[in-house]
């Protein structure tokens, strides 16, 4: 299954990390070969900016995700 990957790009959640998810995600999708598999999109705030920085994974939103946990869920969604 094909894995949207929506990235909360209001500055709250880009400031509170997800800057740094965006890259992580680029280099995790690059190193295991996920191209076409994954799709990353940002949006405008998602309206939850004190749980920040969000990141919606096939129309769930998790909050403040480590990269491990990010890469797990994302792994676990290309299985479903
Ligand atoms: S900036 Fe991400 S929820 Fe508001």
């Amino acid at each position: 299954m094909k894995v949207q990957v929506e990235l909360c790009m209001g500055s709250s959640c880009f400031a509170r990390g997800n800057s740094r998810i965006l890259g992580f995600l680029e280099r995790y999708i690059g190193e295991e070969g996920l191209q076409g598999r994954v799709e990353i999109t940002g949006h405008l705030c998602l309206g939850n900016c004190s749980s920040g920085p969000v990141v919606r994974i096939n129309g769930t939103d998790y909050f403040d995700l480590k990269e491990k946990e990010l890469a797990g869920l994302v792994e676990e969604a290309l299985h479903e």
